[in-house]
């Protein structure tokens, strides 16, 4: 007789047939590899000041938030992120949630109710994808950066409607043109949801993120969502905008209600990367450089790549298999880069995904390119 999981054997063969299977590789915590694949863009997920933020967050506040914000998961270092995070960003409030993930479901679930429309670029962030379809709105899904479809959607809709877009997206590191797409949402009375994930640290000025960078911080009509795992080297998520929309989501977020707080320790660590980053606004601007130098030189070596606008620089591979080989390659030559292949890229349409780190010596910059090119499919 079959077992009741026995499908689950066959879906692992189709996955192997087309290259597409998933590993995990856990790292030890002094790995000699040159780390292009993580998110940590400013190097500070080490950085002694926010490690040591964490430990005395942790010995202060306990291990863990004990509860639900709503219960006993509130402590005053959560107030404490919340409101100097809004400062920085230019937001009037913010509510941080256990992660980015969470706070993108928050933001989507409770700002589209039933008859409202969400509007959504095809390239998005698969938590706005999975936060459109939880949400009680009707999605459209729109080609990537089509300001054309977005006003024909917006244009006649009777009920509320809200845009959703990522500032930077996280395949190919392109910019969305965030103060048009905020002006054809006003033409037609819609809000703007941007998911600043990529952008807080990198964008704007001092980091302060892609909203502060187009004028549109603080605006009545615009909420952004960032996470605290990338450029501030810790975990968790947040919403930023009006106060009115973030006590709506202290009422309704099922993200936030049904689940315990951010840890202490991750709070503290992000409270302090985020005073650090304050203290030396030069972090951002190094981190963009850094990108732009890995793209002119990987260009000029023959490699397709798209013009990075913030820290993700996106090489194309001609297929999920060299793709996974090429990581391979450069892992074994001492360089870890990541991979993205389907079902991660829409498009079908596999990539080596590096990342700019503020941290990158001009040195490791030289080699990491050495080694890229040196592995790259013929
Ligand atoms: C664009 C974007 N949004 C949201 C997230 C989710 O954030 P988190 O990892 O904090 O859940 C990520 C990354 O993981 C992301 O790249």
């Amino acid at each position: 007789m079959a077992g009741p999981f026995d499908w689950i054997e066959e879906q692992a063969r189709l996955r192997h047939r087309a290259g597409l299977v998933r590993t995990l590789r856990p790292r030890p915590a002094d790995s000699p590899l040159l780390d292009l694949a993580g998110n940590d863009y400013l190097g500070l997920a080490r950085h002694p000041e926010v490690t040591g933020a964490a430990a005395e967050a942790a010995r202060h506040w306990g291990a863990g938030a004990t509860g639900s914000r709503l219960v006993t998961g509130s402590t005053a270092l959560h107030a404490r992120l919340e409101a100097e995070l809004a400062a920085f960003c230019g937001f009037e409030a913010a509510l941080v949630l256990s992660s980015g993930y969470a706070a993108n479901l928050a933001a989507l679930t409770t700002l589209a109710p039933h008859g409202s429309l969400i509007v959504s670029d095809a390239a998005n962030h698969a938590s706005l994808i999975d936060g459109c379809r939880l949400a009680r709105g009707t999605t459209q899904v729109i080609p990537h950066g089509d300001l054309d479809a977005l006003r024909k959607n917006l244009d006649g809709h009777p009920g509320p409607a809200l845009a959703v877009s990522d500032s930077v997206f996280s395949v190919d590191g392109d910019a969305a043109p965030l103060t048009a797409l905020a002006g054809a949402c006003r033409e037609f009375g819609a809000a703007l949801l941007v998911d600043d994930a990529h952008g807080l640290g990198v964008l704007g000025p001092g980091g302060r993120g892609a909203p502060a960078a187009a004028g549109l911080a603080g605006a009545g009509d615009v909420v952004a969502t960032v996470t605290l795992s990338k450029s501030l080297g810790s975990q968790g998520g947040a919403v930023l905008g009006p106060a009115r929309v973030i006590d709506h989501l202290v009422n309704t977020a099922r993200t936030f209600i049904f689940d315990t707080g951010l840890a202490p320790a991750a709070v503290g660590a992000a409270l302090g990367a985020l005073r650090l980053v304050e203290r030396e606004p030069g972090r951002p601007e190094a981190v963009r450089t850094v990108a732009r130098d890995l793209h002119a030189r990987l260009t000029g070596a023959g490699l397709e790549a798209v013009r990075p606008d913030a820290a993700v620089v996106s090489v194309r591979a001609p297929s999920p298999g060299e793709a996974l080989q090429w990581a391979a390659d450069c892992r074994e030559k001492g360089v870890s880069v990541g991979c993205f292949r389907p079902p991660s890229v829409p498009d079908g349409i596999s990539r080596l995904r590096l990342t700019a780190r503020a941290d990158l010596t001009p040195a490791q910059i030289t080699e990491a390119v050495r080694v890229i090119v040196a592995t790259a499919p013929r």
